[in-house]
């Protein structure tokens, strides 16, 4: 059956999902597809959705629902949800929304191309899953889920020098409310020398920046050629690479912080001084119930060593507010932790019962939402309060940024060609960044890290909005005062981020894209510095001088 070769998808949830979605597109650019933000338009339809907590879920149910009518008339679109909820809810998706065709789950992304060929050659329901936990053994069950990672097409990447690498699919820590470990399977990690091999196609197609992705990325480990690869060895190989500038990782976990990690993190200088290691409660009995495998205090150690050992390291951390059987005083526990470890950042979730995990099985979801609504917007204000202090102390003082594009205000002023093989907000639709409800982030530019968070949902590897309830101007979002410049078409306000992490907002031509600026920081709000560029930087591989503010 003949279709019009435009592609429409939609990604909610986690930095693994955005690189799904990434490979996904690329490859079926390569069958002659191409993109639309027109979800009207499209003959081909994908979800790449999210199961980390309902609410992600029912999203996805309801833009299915939209999408009913239209399949009716139009009888060669192909509709697919794939991924984490595909894993998870398999046939439950065809009962719940009979007009879907293809159900692809994380571990079979590979067979997307020919699956959406046969799904409209036959009109026939296409499945491709792996094998669910307890279907086999661990070898079995981990052999049915693949690591998707084929070489990349640059033009697919929301930035040209900036890009995700997975360096381990899977976990296998079984956190009592986590339903990773079954939508993404047993904890596998890559072989060194195909990570490296990637890192350095990449950087040969002008990437500048690679965040190493893993739900535990510091667990990673691989024997090649009899010798142990540790994720400290990896980014030491990775930063031999010379046209590497930074290098990033999430999410770490709390217990597998290792000496050797935090060593390579203060000696390397391409390393960002930046460790997202979630908490999830400042409680013992919570922390128990969710079987981290760690108590507060073991978690103050972890801290005290990385304190030790790179004092000026940026912390962020996730939470999980109204987790059963939270009361008031274990709540306020991870209050005080807010407090006492000065979060650059936390990302708090309500908590959300899971079917197929331990706590959905086993423990009352017992704290009514209100409570939960209460705790998350308490917790919040105790880490807005402290990112808005720690980040004035950053003002009149100077910071090297990787400059990563126009910021959002900037952005919407320039046409598409005003940055070739750039796409972000300006450019062609992102893959990842349509339709969802916090349209706050979800139009922001600040590339690779809110585009897809426009629903706070998603895995682990990482998180960039805030909060489930907030509610303004607390998300990690380049805010700017409107008096800064916007669409001009030599200066025009960028954004990148420090060494640590920290997102900041400046006026400069867009030639410094890619590069690291020195920049002063004359003012703040909770999630941004705000400067003026005071070096002029040399263009990598030029001799020549860039005109900063011509
Ligand atoms: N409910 C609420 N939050 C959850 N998270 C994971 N599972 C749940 C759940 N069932 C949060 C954790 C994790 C982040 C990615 O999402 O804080 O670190
Ligand atoms: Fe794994 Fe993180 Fe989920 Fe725990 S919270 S099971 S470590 S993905």
């Amino acid at each position: 059956m003949s279709h019009n070769g435009l592609l429409y998808i939609e990604t909610v949830g986690c930095q693994m999902n955005v690189l799904d979605s990434e490979l996904v597109v690329a490859a079926l650019r390569q069958q002659g597809y191409s993109l639309t933000p027109n979800v009207a338009q499209a003959d081909t339809v994908l979800f790449n959705t999210c199961s980390v907590r309902e609410h992600a879920e029912q999203k996805i149910y309801s833009q299915l629902g939209r999408l009913k009518y239209a399949r009716r008339k139009r009888p060669q679109q192909v509709i697919g949800v794939i991924g984490c909820m595909a894993q998870k809810d398999q046939d439950l998706i065809f009962q719940r929304a009979p007009h879907v065709d293809l159900i692809v789950g994380t571990g079979q992304l590979g067979e997307i191309p020919r699956l959406v060929d046969a799904a409209r050659a036959t009109r026939k329901r296409q499945t491709a899953l792996s094998l669910d936990r307890r279907e086999g053994s661990r070898s079995e069950v981990a052999a049915s889920f693949e690591s998707y990672d084929p070489l990349r097409d640059p033009e697919m990447r929301p930035s040209p020098w900036q890009a995700y690498v997975r360096i381990m699919i899977g976990c296998d820590k079984f956190c009592t409310y986590c339903v990773v470990p079954m939508t993404r399977g047993p904890e596998q990690s890559r072989p060194p020398r195909d990570i490296i091999h990637e890192c350095t196609r990449l950087a040969e197609q002008g990437v500048r920046e690679v965040t190493l992705l893993g739900q535990t990325v510091n667990s990673y480990k691989f024997t090649q050629d009899g010798r142990l690869w540790r994720l400290s060895d990896l980014i030491a190989a990775i930063h031999e690479i010379p046209a590497i500038q930074r290098i990033k990782f999430v999410t770490n976990f709390p217990k597998d912080m290792t000496d050797d990690l935090l060593e390579a993190v203060r000696d390397l200088p391409k390393l960002s001084r930046y460790l997202h290691v979630p908490m999830q409660s400042g409680c013992d009995e919570v922390l128990k119930r969710m079987k981290r495998g760690y108590t507060a205090a073991d978690y103050r150690d972890m801290m005290d060593r990385v304190r030790a050992t790179i004092p000026d390291c940026a912390i962020s951390s996730d939470f999980i507010v109204g987790f059963c059987g939270e009361t008031e005083e274990s709540f306020q526990k991870s209050v005080d932790a807010v407090r006492e470890y000065r979060f650059k950042n936390s990302f708090i979730f309500k908590y959300s019962p899971r079917s197929g995990t331990k706590a959905f099985e086993l423990l009352a979801d017992d704290i009514p939402e209100d409570v939960k609504r209460r705790r998350n917007h308490e917790l919040l204000a105790a880490q807005t309060a402290i990112s808005e202090e720690d980040n004035a102390d950053f003002i009149g003082r100077k910071v090297e940024v990787l400059v990563e594009g126009p910021s959002k205000r900037a952005a919407r002023g320039l046409s598409d060609d005003a940055l070739p093989g750039w796409h972000g907000a300006a450019g062609p639709p992102l893959p990842t960044a349509n339709g969802s409800s916090h349209d706050h982030d979800r139009d922001d530019f600040v590339p690779l890290s809110v585009i897809h968070s426009n629903d706070n949902v998603g895995g682990s590897t990482g998180w960039h909005a805030l909060s489930e309830e907030r509610t303004k101007g607390v998300a990690n979002v380049a805010e700017a005062p409107p008096s800064l410049s916007t669409g001009s078409s030599s200066v025009l306000q960028l954004t990148g981020r420090s060494r640590c992490d920290r997102i900041v907002v400046f006026d400069g031509n867009l030639r410094l894209v890619g590069t690291l600026a020195d920049i002063e920081i004359d003012d703040c709000t909770p999630t941004t510095l705000i400067g003026r560029i005071v070096t002029r930087e040399i263009q990598h591989g030029s001799s020549a001088l860039l005109p900063i503010l011509a």
